[in-house]
């Protein structure tokens, strides 16, 4: 084959973006100072008051499930495969009938004005741009009318929308005229947990939707009007939605319905006997019901249950690109993320977003790489074992 000029020097750049000598990016950008998600997280907590940090990082309780998220990951372990091609690496999957670059998904997080202003509409940016499927809180109209939201996007509800059918109705049309490309229903925040940093902090909720204040001279916030308090019960005044809300929501649209905070292989199965399309494992990030374990431990139950019917995502801890193979390992389609990308928020706003992105796409494809995997479909159950399994 013969190259013309511009696509030699277009190969070169090529190889030498690839190979580290980076020609074709600035370095000198304070961006790419953070090697990995855990560098972002120690420069999101540099920058953010210490209140907004802890609302950010914190769980619920004891702050078990927040530990165990992160320790399940120590007890699996890989099993390469060597002499396999692996000259190209390919991350690309089909989820719902829409083509993904890679199966790292975007979670939904709430009170993003807590650590970068504008944020939810920042990530939805950055989603666009990173080709990645973003959930969203709401109040992107702006971004998805210019043209530049996320591609791929599902609203999400936390129930509040599914109390009657008349407000069923109302938000279905509405996500559907703006052209969601799915629902995403969070389960498991009918009521909110005790999050005891945030209430040591006497932490005000709605800092969180206006923007963090500022410290007086003293270093003082300003008091908090509704702080969160221990001892009160959260009742909540209408019935929260049970199973046949999200019969009756599967009825009114053909949109894909998706479930975040599964846990177990009776909920699965419930899952797929209502018509819903995918599930999320997720303990929600360790912030509501605490002492569930790690969401990679009920990871192979919910995948049994659902038997290859609905596909199964997972969220919780998820820091590294092995991290994500090894979920991958155990039957999950894709992995979501929150806290990563909020520390790449916080840091650089919509671009560090797109570059925690980046970077963990890119430790996942190398650890596929050394893994002797050269695509997603190649990954099975025999690539990970857990310590002290003799059989897998
Ligand atoms: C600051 C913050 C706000 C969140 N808000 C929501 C929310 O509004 N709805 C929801 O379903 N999950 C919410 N989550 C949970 C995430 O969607 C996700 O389940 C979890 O954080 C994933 O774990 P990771 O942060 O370790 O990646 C939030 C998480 C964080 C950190």
């Amino acid at each position: 084959m013969k190259l013309s000029r511009r696509d030699a020097v277009r190969a070169f750049l090529g190889w030498a973006a690839g190979s580290g000598y980076g020609l074709a990016q600035d370095y000198s950008d304070p961006l790419y100072g953070p090697i990995n998600v855990f560098d972002f997280a120690a420069l999101a907590k540099k920058k953010l008051d210490p209140y907004a940090w802890d609302y950010l990082d914190g769980g619920s309780e004891d702050e078990q499930s927040l530990r165990d998220n992160r320790e399940i990951f120590k007890q699996i372990i890989i099993r390469p495969r060597m002499l396999v091609d692996t000259s190209k690496i390919d991350l690309s999957l089909t989820l719902f009938g829409q083509k993904l670059d890679h199966p790292i998904l975007l979670d939904p997080a709430g009170g993003k004005n807590c650590f970068f202003m504008g944020g939810e509409a920042a990530v939805a940016k950055a989603a666009h741009n990173a080709n990645t499927l973003h959930i969203t809180n709401g109040g992107i109209d702006d971004v998805l009318e210019s043209g530049n939201g996320a591609k791929v996007w599902w609203q999400l509800t936390t129930g509040g929308q599914l109390a009657n059918t008349q407000s069923m109705r109302s938000f279905v049309k509405r996500v559907e005229a703006q052209g969601a490309s799915g629902i995403c229903f969070s389960v498991d925040i009918m009521h909110v947990s005790h999050r005891e940093r945030d209430m040591h902090n006497k932490l005000e909720r709605s800092w969180c939707e206006t923007g963090f204040p500022k410290r007086d001279a003293q270093g003082r916030l300003p008091e908090a009007k509704h702080p969160w308090r221990a001892g009160l019960y959260p009742s909540r005044p209408s019935p929260t939605p049970a199973w046949n809300a999200v019969r009756e929501m599967r009825q009114m649209t053909k949109l894909p319905i998706v479930i975040k905070g599964i846990l177990t292989a009776e909920d699965a199965a419930r899952c797929v006997e209502v018509g819903v399309n995918g599930i999320i494992i997720s303990n929600h990030g360790a912030r509501q019901l605490d002492h569930v374990g790690s969401t990679m431990e009920a990871l192979p139950e919910v995948v049994k249950a659902a038997g290859n019917r609905i596909p199964i995502m997972i969220d919780g801890g998820f820091r590294r690109g092995t991290d994500i193979l090894k979920a991958l390992a155990l039957g999950a389609t894709a992995v979501a993320i929150a806290r990563p990308y909020l520390y790449g928020l916080t840091a650089f706003g919509q671009r560090g977003v797109e570059r925690v992105i980046e970077l963990l796409r890119t430790e996942l494809a190398l650890d596929m790489a050394l893994a002797g995997v050269p695509n997603l479909a190649a990954i099975d159950r025999s690539l990970v074992r857990f310590r002290g399994e003799t059989k897998w």
